[in-house]
């Protein structure tokens, strides 16, 4: 019988005998599946394993810092790179939604592979892939994995890419992996973390993105999360987050007229990502959002919810 323990014990065992005393490099996302992954590699080879996490400066507000503070405390040997100007470079001027991942993928991968060379004989790469990953890489849907296989006919292979690949995860699914996080030891909060695209907030950022939109999106995003975990919602929503719209408004301040910019909030309820209804929030707790980001973050004048399913309209609006 499958319990989270009896699958700790024997990954951790498997995990030793296939990488013996090499070294082993892993990219963490701030997400469930690498976290989960990173631990469980931290205690079957220690200080062998060396993690990398990137700030692409498309993370939520004080993502970077928390989350690599978060993974300290967890004893991980960890290298936090902040390559944000790097990444708002790389995006300077593209508006479709396909080049920005394509954009962001490729910089991910120079910033990974630079760091992967700093280290000395590392032999393996470390994935949080999980099985639900290996059946849509088969299907070829896109994300992360397309975004590198693209690269490849550009460029020809990265140097980390040629590494031998170990993926602890790889037969398990979400709800395993959570149950695998909590017995050993991972923070509950970080365990119940609704999923967060790789290209972050540079897909919800419609069309170009600037350094001021991100810090715009950022303030709303933080009031709509922490909105919902105070009010208790946070745990019943799959995913949730907000999207800056290309479009300016009329609105009124004073006497002053306003053009500024509109959000949207959008919060699912779904089990894979797959179909998504959107969520029924309380009208008070929209009420007191939209006060609350309209009156705190500068450049906004309007918010609207989004009240489509998917499909036919996806999670993202990109
Ligand atoms: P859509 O928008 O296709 O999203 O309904 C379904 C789920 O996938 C996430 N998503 C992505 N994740 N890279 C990722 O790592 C991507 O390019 C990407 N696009 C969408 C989305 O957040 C949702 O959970």
């Amino acid at each position: 019988d499958w319990t989270p323990d009896s699958f700790v014990e024997e990954t951790v065992e498997a995990i030793q005998n296939k990488v013996g005393n090499d070294k082993v490099v892993l990219g963490l996302s701030g997400g469930v599946d690498s976290t989960v992954a990173a631990v469980l590699l931290n205690k079957a080879i220690g200080k062998n394993l060396y993690c990398i996490f990137v700030n692409n400066g498309l993370l939520r507000k004080n993502e970077f810092e928390s989350v690599l503070n978060q993974y300290e405390g967890m004893g991980l040997n960890v290298k936090g790179v902040d390559a944000s100007d790097r990444f708002l470079d790389a995006l300077k001027g593209v508006e479709d939604p396909e080049k920005k991942r394509k954009a962001i993928g490729n910089a991910f991968i120079e910033v990974f592979d630079d760091e992967a060379h700093k280290l000395e004989d590392v032999k393996w790469l470390a994935q949080g892939t999980i099985y639900p990953d290996v059946i849509e890489s088969v299907s070829a849907t896109g994300g992360p994995s397309a975004t590198i296989k693209s690269h490849h006919n550009v460029g020809g292979l990265p140097d980390f890419m040629k590494l031998k690949i170990v993926e602890p995860l790889r037969a398990i699914f979400k709800d395993e992996v959570r149950r695998v996080g909590a017995t050993l030891g991972i923070d509950p909060e970080l365990l119940g973390r609704h999923p967060f695209p790789g290209p972050g907030l540079g897909i919800r950022i419609l069309g170009d993105i600037t350094a001021e939109k991100v810090r715009m999106l950022q303030e709303v995003d933080y009031i709509f999360i922490k909105g919902l975990k105070d009010w208790g919602l946070y745990d019943k929503v799959w995913q949730a987050g907000a999207m800056l719209l290309p479009v300016n408004s009329v609105g009124v301040m004073g006497d002053e007229r306003t053009y500024e910019k509109c959000v949207a909030l959008r919060a699912v309820e779904s089990t894979d990502g797959m179909t998504a209804d959107w969520v029924n929030l309380p009208y008070e707790f929209l009420q007191k959002t939209s006060n609350d980001i309209i009156n705190k973050v500068k450049g906004v004048n309007r918010v609207v919810y989004d009240i489509s399913s998917k499909p036919p309209a996806t999670i993202e609006w990109e």
